[in-house]
């Protein structure tokens, strides 16, 4: 059969490739932790669940649900109102999703036709590159290197390209990074989003899992980031609710609109069950929620702090959930490390390049695992590792 052409530029994906590589491992009897995947461990908050039952055994709720139940939409307006202080209008400025990658996935439809150029975070979060290879667009990466503290320096982008760029993603906290954006780095991409008429959007999946008493900002608390762009909220990791496939998009109401309109031609909206879990999520106790920061932090000491005691060096990140390690003494590739990190240790990590170019000399590690199991971790690279 004659495949499309863009089939060319898609992988297995990395998570399959480790996931064969751990079969081999096991089979020699080795149990294998896995901290590769970003998938959260822990369970969602007992209110959640509750919401989410109850309304599973309401016959009525089993129709398509199309745009999303009205209480949803005010309750992600109060939500953003009151978590960044930011004034959205419930009816227009806010748009539900099967998951934020949903959203990631289809937005390049609406605004990149072939040869359209879109501006890519390398390393980035892999949807944002593919999302416009599906559209036939153009990817230019931006760099996100350490000494500009994993922020693209907008300033060293071409005019050529900033002349031709549609579109700009962006993710902070950041994954793999786990980099944070300020108020200032905002403000200069709106001004550049401005000059050159860049459709911005940015992903703050992780803005809830912060640490030392940071709190991530949201883009749309930018003055005129609503004209220029539009924001993906996800319950994945704020409710632990990754399975439950919701999410949404806010900001700016033409983009909304328009991705509501591709969304409309795909799919037939998100089971009520699961918007009803999620208004419990957003309008409930938000305790469940700095219980969760908390476990991930303690999670991010074990593990530093262990390494770094082994030789290790790992810079504590203030948010994600990941770690983003440079590469440990007497290692200079990220696929080196990582074998040997599974084949002597029985451990996976993610390696830097897997998340573009710029990726190389890291790696990612997600702190997806129990404290106990963190410890376990640094004593097998302890055993099995000298960093010299
Ligand atoms: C940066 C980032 N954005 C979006 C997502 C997808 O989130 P969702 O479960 O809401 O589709 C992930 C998942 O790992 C992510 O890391």
């Amino acid at each position: 059969m004659k495949k499309a052409k863009r089939m060319e530029s898609l992988s297995s994906g990395i998570f399959n490739e480790m996931e064969e590589r751990k079969r081999k491992v096991e089979s020699k009897g080795v149990k294998v932790i896995n901290l590769g995947v970003g998938s959260p461990d822990l369970p969602p908050a007992a209110h959640i669940i509750d919401a989410l039952s109850n309304s599973v055994k309401n016959p009525l709720n089993y129709s398509y649900s199309l745009v999303g139940v009205s209480n949803l939409y005010l309750a992600v307006a109060d939500w953003y109102n009151k978590r960044f202080n930011v004034e959205l209008d419930p009816g227009s400025e806010v748009l539900a999703l099967m998951g934020s990658q949903d959203g990631l996935a289809h937005l390049a439809l609406a605004y990149i036709d072939p040869g359209d150029v879109a501006l890519v975070p390398d390393p980035g979060y892999p949807i944002y590159g593919f999302s416009i290879l599906m559209a036939q667009g153009e990817i230019r990466p931006m760099p996100l290197l350490a000494k500009n503290r994993f922020l693209p320096d907008l300033s060293r982008l071409s005019e050529k390209d900033a002349k031709k760029a549609k579109m700009m993603w962006l993710n902070y906290p950041n994954n793999p990074t786990a980099a944070i954006a300020d108020s200032k780095f905002f403000e200069n991409v709106v001004e550049f989003a401005r000059e050159y008429d860049i459709l911005v959007c940015h992903d703050v999946a992780y803005a809830e899992l912060a640490y030392d008493g940071y709190k991530p900002i949201s883009f749309l608390e930018t003055p005129g980031a609503k004209e220029v762009g539009i924001e993906f909220y996800s319950l994945s990791k704020t409710y632990n609710m990754a399975g439950c496939r919701i999410g949404f998009a806010v900001g700016n109401r033409e983009v909304l609109a328009m991705l509501s309109l591709i969304k409309s031609n795909i799919d037939y909206g998100v089971f009520y069950a699961v918007q009803e879990a999620a208004i419990a999520a957003l309008n409930g106790p938000q305790t469940c929620v700095d219980a969760t920061a908390g476990t991930y932090q303690r999670r991010r000491d074990v593990l530093v702090d262990g390494l770094g005691e082994i030789g290790w060096k790992i810079p504590k990140p203030n948010a994600s959930m990941f770690i983003w390690a440079p590469l440990p003494p007497g290692y200079v590739s990220s696929a080196a490390l990582t074998t040997d990190l599974l084949e002597k240790a029985g451990v996976i990590v993610i390696p830097g390049e897997a998340f573009g170019k710029q990726g190389e000399g890291y790696v990612r590690i997600a702190l997806v695992k129990d404290e106990s199991v963190l410890s376990e971790v640094v004593r097998r690279v302890r055993e099995n590792f000298r960093f010299i």
